[in-house]
């Protein structure tokens, strides 16, 4: 599978590693795309990797994966075109965290709309898929916790999409997913990362993930 990757940081370089390491050919895209960390990524990582310019990228992708700072999210999507989107399945890792009183942030949007929900009506093409929000970058590939690793928990509006997804999960070494529904069930996942850091940073711990329990 072609992959694009639209952000170059700790996610992006994550995620990215995961789909060469499966076989699938990635390209990442950044504003920069010679810059020392995505060059030291080309150097260090096994498999069909490239990096290139944000429209570059998104051409590329069969699957696109969203993974820019939470405020830049829809201006990365307007630099990387719009139409390369169209009509694929875009997997929205972004959150947007509002750090402008600090840690622990806030949320810049939520409650009656969401980050993911901003991102589809930007592309309304493609079909966007909520995941891997809730967990921190060093367990989205072969997640490894105490008790084994949680089923992921995802949203968007396409039941083929999902299913795309929860196939990529599997394949990143996760159980599989649980399907809160539509986009806009990115609303619950997008608030629960501000209490997700409240969590980590009272366990001094970052590699946590949100388990649901039931009987
Ligand atoms: N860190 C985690 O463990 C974690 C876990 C779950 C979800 N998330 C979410 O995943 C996303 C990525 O997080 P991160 O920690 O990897 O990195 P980040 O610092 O939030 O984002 C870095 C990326 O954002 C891009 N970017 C910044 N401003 C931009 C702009 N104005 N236009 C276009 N692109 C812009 C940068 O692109 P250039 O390369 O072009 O500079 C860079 O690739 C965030 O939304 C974050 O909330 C993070």
């Amino acid at each position: 599978m072609k992959v694009g990757v639209l952000g170059s940081g700790d996610v992006g370089r994550a995620l990215a590693t995961g789909f060469a390491s499966r076989g699938h050919d990635v390209k990442v895209g950044s504003r920069d795309p010679k810059k020392p960390e995505l060059a030291k990524w080309l150097r260090e990582t096994r498999g069909k990797t490239s990096t290139g310019s944000p429209s570059e990228t998104a051409a590329h992708g069969e699957v696109i994966v969203l993974a820019t700072l939470g405020a830049a999210a829809e201006e990365a999507i307007e630099l990387a075109g719009p139409k390369n989107f169209d009509g694929k399945v875009v997997i929205d890792v972004t959150n947007p965290l509002d750090f402008s009183k600090g840690m622990p942030p806030g949320l810049f949007v939520g409650t009656t709309d969401s980050l993911g929900e901003r991102v589809q009506r930007k592309v309304p093409k493609a079909k966007v898929v909520k995941c891997f929000n809730t967990v921190g970058n060093a367990h989205m590939v072969a997640p490894k916790f105490l008790g084994g690793a949680p089923e992921m928990l995802i949203a968007g509006n396409d039941a083929e999409a999902k299913k795309k997804v929860t196939a990529i999960l599997k394949e990143f070494g996760w159980p599989g997913a649980i399907d809160v529904g539509g986009i806009d069930g990115a609303r619950g996942l997008e608030a629960i990362v501000p209490l997700w850091v409240r969590v980590c940073t009272a366990l001094g711990n970052w590699n946590v993930a949100w388990k649901v329990l039931h009987d």
